[in-house]
């Protein structure tokens, strides 16, 4: 029997694949004593079976990176056959090198806990790969990408017409130069300059004709919001006729959606890797087939 849970971050999603697979939920309690130590308990016997833990790591990445561990390393000593961990949303990728003396690696660091926690494979969607160019780079244990590019074109070319595509920045032309050539339709990237984690500006380096046309940007991560507003802005005064953001992972800090919603996107959606009111286009069926594949 397979038994799928989730810690704190990914009840929807966690339900849905359980459903999709003919696996059991159970539910799995999160707390802290007073003290604000962790409390971890299993609600079903774990002995011999396979447990699948769905849990993005947003909201409070810090906190579920310690839940997954604990979650992982309690499952494997109340004698789990094999426990898969599917995270949607993987944190800590875009540290992903020692940008000034004394850095921690996050990326390294958050795979080698991971590594060491009892997990026997980690499944994700889109994760930040960029100066790690693969999973099995970092990753020890079975680890497996996949891409949410298919479903966002599907999603678009059912919503829009007369579209173009554009890719914030170069790292996102890798989901922006797939999702439009699956429409069809053109698609461009601009040159994003961050002079720090809250401040870009971007340049449109390739110009292709955006006036009256329905402009779609795609990006992996929505953070700040700020690197979207940026493109959402260059959009508009080349003559958009509406502009839409879709992120894979909406992590929308410091009230992004709300500024997004202000600076006059005409339509916000993300990918249910991170649950949010945005998310309009939906992962369960890619990961549970990779899952009914074998677990
Ligand atoms: C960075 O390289 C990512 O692809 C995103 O462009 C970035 O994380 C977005 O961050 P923010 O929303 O804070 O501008």
């Amino acid at each position: 029997m397979v038994i799928v849970t989730t810690l704190k971050n990914s009840e929807k999603l966690a339900k849905a694949i359980a459903k999709n697979i003919k696996g059991t939920y159970s539910k799995t309690e999160v707390s802290t004593f007073p003290d604000g130590d962790m409390y971890l308990k299993f609600s079903s016997k774990l002995k011999g079976q396979k447990l699948v833990i769905v849990e993005s790591f947003q909201p409070n990445s810090n906190d579920a990176l310690l839940n997954i561990i604990f979650a992982a390393k309690n499952a494997k000593s109340l004698g789990a056959k094999k426990v898969v961990l599917v995270c949607p949303y993987l944190a800590f990728m875009r540290q992903d090198k020692r940008f000034n003396d004394g850095e921690a690696i996050n990326a390294q660091i958050m795979s080698n806990l991971l590594n060491n926690s009892g997990l026997d494979r980690i499944i994700t969607i889109d994760p930040h790969l960029h100066r790690i160019k693969k999973m099995k780079d970092i990753f020890t244990i079975q680890a497996e990408n996949l891409t949410a590019n298919d479903i966002i074109a599907d999603f678009i070319g059912k919503k829009f017409k007369n579209e173009i595509v554009i890719g914030p920045d170069w790292e996102s032309y890798q989901w922006a130069d797939k999702i439009s050539a699956r429409l069809g339709v053109e698609d461009t990237v601009l040159e994003k300059t961050r002079s720090s984690s809250r401040k870009v500006s971007v340049e449109v380096k390739k110009e292709i004709t955006i006036k009256g046309k329905n402009v779609i940007i795609v990006d992996d991560i929505i953070s700040t919001g700020n690197t979207m507003i940026k493109a959402l802005k260059e959009a508009k005064k080349r003559g958009a006729k509406s502009v839409t953001a879709i992120g894979v992972h909406g992590l929308f800090v410091e009230k992004a959606y709300e500024k997004m919603k202000k600076a006059g996107f005409d339509n916000i959606y993300t990918v249910n890797t991170i649950e949010h009111k945005s998310n309009k286009i939906d992962i369960t069926k890619l990961i549970s087939d990779k899952l009914k594949k074998n677990i």
